[in-house]
């Protein structure tokens, strides 16, 4: 993204800001056909990495489904205009009042986090996958990893085969469904987990329409090239999908939108102090909790007129000592006023942001090669106090 486009987007609808490169996005769908061009193959787009409608809108014009885990997310696909048959469902603890909507509207399928969940299922025909713990690590942050059997999701083998020799005649078996962590880069975790899923249906005789195969493709966060490599997925992991024999779905989010957003923001003050050097800018946690959540690395760069180059750390202004958005940067040496850019906040950015020390959440603005759109307006105190119902004169 050109430089002049945040300052232009920065002084037409101010700092903080999150900023949407569709073409991006485009993009990023292209490097996903490319590399399963030799799979047939759908993709979902898993909502939770970032829920703005305008976005959503767009991803749904290029051909996405929908990928919800929450009755809410479930509400916005359709208001999106998503088709409950386009939809699949996730998450553990669906709540039984819930599963009775999905079946009802028909959703594509419900991936079934456990047998508790199948017992609570109404009784309704529906489509359903079951979600499989394989039990492989998947080597990422142990908060975004999902597919160990310690973790909480889904169920194992034995569980699974249970679950299917005792399935009601109301629920119809589509698919098996896997996603066993996030932010993935190595290879050999996804291989480890679709080779095991391959035996387990091979093993059950199964008849499936599709495997569902979740996320988690990783981006690179520090632009030293930590991504997924494509081609080695191409050439190890396509292989195994192959062999499965019938199409292959995904939930992808964060490698889909998170190289295609930017935080931008402005230098509010630097702080020198006799061990380290702060920039203090006019983002936080708030807006972006992902390197104070899971010590991630989001890549900083400013745009001062000078080229000093300094180390410092880049902070926000919450009373948290975590609230640190990189540490240790080489930087060029901004001054007061200056922009900042935080990149791959596509996903988990905005979505995972909060009003802690009443910050306000920032405007969301789309760009689409021509022309700014503002997706989303910034928060203002007032929307927080119209939720809590309070008046200085309904005390009186
Ligand atoms: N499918 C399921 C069942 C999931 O749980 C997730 C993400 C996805 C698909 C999409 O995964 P992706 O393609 O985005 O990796 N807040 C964390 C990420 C949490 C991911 C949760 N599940 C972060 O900021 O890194």
């Amino acid at each position: 993204m050109d430089k002049e486009i945040f300052l232009k987007a920065a002084k037409e609808f101010g700092t903080p800001l999150y900023l949407y490169d569709l073409r991006v996005i485009k993009k990023r769908l292209e490097m996903v056909e490319r590399t399963l061009k030799n799979v047939e193959h759908k993709i979902f787009f898993a909502f939770k990495s970032n829920s703005n409608p305008h976005l959503l809108e767009f991803v749904k014009s290029l051909g996405f489904g929908a990928d919800v885990v929450s009755m809410n997310e479930y509400k916005m696909a359709k208001l999106v205009g998503f088709s409950p048959s386009n939809i699949v469902v996730n998450g553990n603890g669906k709540i039984t009042d819930e599963l009775k909507v999905y079946a009802r509207d028909g959703v594509g399928c419900v991936n079934v986090d456990s047998s508790e969940e199948i017992q609570r299922f109404p009784d309704l025909s529906a489509r359903i996958a079951i979600r499989i713990n394989p039990d492989v690590d998947a080597k990422t942050h142990p908060y975004i990893s999902t597919g160990l059997k310690k973790n909480k999701f889904g169920v194992n083998m034995e569980s699974a085969s249970a679950i299917i020799r005792s399935l009601p005649s109301n629920l119809k078996l589509v698919g098996i469904h896997s996603h066993i962590g996030s932010q993935i880069t190595d290879i050999s975790t996804f291989v480890d987990a679709f080779k095991s899923l391959k035996s387990f249906i091979d093993k059950e005789s199964l008849k499936l329409e599709f495997v569902n195969i979740g996320g988690g493709w990783g981006i690179d966060y520090s632009h030293k090239g930590e991504g997924l490599n494509l081609q080695d997925y191409q050439e190890k992991v396509v292989p195994i999908l192959k062999s499965f024999g019938v199409p292959i779905h995904l939930e992808l989010g964060r490698f889909i939108v998170g190289p295609a957003g930017y935080l931008v923001t402005r230098v509010l003050e630097l702080k020198r102090t006799t061990s380290k050097n702060f920039v203090i800018v006019d983002t936080s946690m708030s807006d972006l909790i992902r390197p104070s959540l899971y010590g991630a690395h989001h890549h900083i760069e400013f745009f001062p007129d000078g080229s000093e180059e300094i180390v410092a750390d880049v902070v926000g202004r919450v009373c948290e000592t975590g609230d640190t958005l990189g540490k240790n940067r080489k930087i060029f040496k901004p001054e007061i006023g200056d922009l900042g850019v935080i990149y791959n906040v596509g996903a988990y950015g905005y979505a995972m942001s909060s009003n802690y020390n009443l910050s306000l959440r920032p405007a969301e603005v789309a760009f689409d090669g021509r022309n700014l759109k503002l997706i989303r307006r910034r928060e203002t105190l007032e929307d927080i106090v119209k939720l809590c119902d309070f008046s200085k004169n309904s005390k009186q």
